[in-house]
């Protein structure tokens, strides 16, 4: 079998067939699959009804998983895998949560622009998120390449950012959002990362900017005047012409490389029934999945 592309927007983004993603893939299918995400940073699988045993299996043949949020948080394990992240607004007993609920303020969150795991080191580098029930309408997600952000920045501009970094924090988006009953071993839990805000994509070579709602501040200048070319950034990044809409099908799986693009979720009637699920790799070289395994509840 052999990967076929047919792209779904005019900078990035394809449609992946071809393969079969319930299956254990060859070497040769895992390397043409990361060569189209190097090109087209967001990869669309339809009709793909994956198990949480084979979305667990067709991840790590991509590298070691992250855990991402769940090291501040004591979410419920609906769940098998520790490492699947529970995408949904259903609660620990199966219903759908109440407004209340935490999961709630997660969904939210998501609903702002981010790179998923960017507060943390090492990041995430694929995130693969898996459709299991959609609502009748909204709950759309969208994605922004960063390398066509950083392509369409001004040069004044440019020259004033070049060298800036900024400081991502793991709940300052929640911070954001009123929600801040943590303990100081949960804020503790993450420690604060910094980043370039001009990077370069290793897997294309191409420059990005790297914004997104986990970025709290940059370094170096008052907090007010750095939050607002954050977001001033941000807007730029995520204009109409760099993003790509995803409309969610029962047994979609879309991947998404975390370094060189954003992405939020849409509004959705949050009455109804939304659950995806993710399973996210680390940024690290396969060589150094040692060194993370004590955490994880798989085998690498
Ligand atoms: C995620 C995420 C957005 C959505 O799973 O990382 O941000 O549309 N999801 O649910
Ligand atoms: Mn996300």
């Amino acid at each position: 079998m052999s990967l076929k592309l047919n792209p779904l927007h005019p900078l990035f983004a394809a449609e992946a067939s071809g393969v079969d993603i319930t299956k254990p893939l060859s070497p040769q299918m895992v390397d043409a699959i990361d060569d189209a995400m190097n090109r087209y940073a967001v990869l669309v699988f339809r009709g793909q009804p994956l198990s949480q045993d084979e979305q667990m299996a067709f991840t790590l043949s991509f590298g070691p998983l992250d855990l991402g949020f769940k090291k501040a948080s004591n979410q419920h394990a609906r769940l098998k895998y520790k490492e699947l992240a529970d995408i949904s607004n259903v609660a620990e007993d199966g219903e759908i949560a109440e407004r209340s609920h935490r999961r709630i303020v997660n969904n939210m969150a998501n609903q702002l622009w981010h790179s998923d795991s960017s507060f943390q080191n090492p990041p995430a580098r694929y995130s693969m998120l898996h459709s299991v029930v959609n609502p009748s309408s909204g709950g759309e997600t969208e994605f922004a390449d960063l390398r066509a952000a950083y392509d369409g920045l001004d040069a004044g501009l440019l020259a004033e950012i070049e060298g800036l970094e900024a400081e991502h924090f793991a709940l300052h988006s929640r911070f954001m959002l009123g929600d801040t009953d943590y303990t100081q071993q949960q804020i503790d839990a993450i420690p604060r990362v910094r980043w370039p805000l001009i990077r370069t994509h290793p897997g294309s070579g191409r420059k990005l900017l790297f914004v997104g709602v986990h970025a709290s501040h940059i370094e170096g200048l008052p907090v007010a005047e750095g939050r607002v070319l954050l977001s001033d950034l941000l807007e730029h990044a995520t204009q109409p012409a760099y993003v790509y809409r995803h409309r969610w099908q029962v047994g979609d799986l879309v991947i998404w490389d975390n370094r060189c693009t954003v992405h939020r979720g849409r509004r959705y009637d949050l009455s109804q029934r939304r659950e995806l699920r993710r399973s996210t790799t680390l940024d690290v070289d396969r060589a150094d999945v040692h060194a993370l395994a004590s955490e994880a509840s798989v085998v690498y």
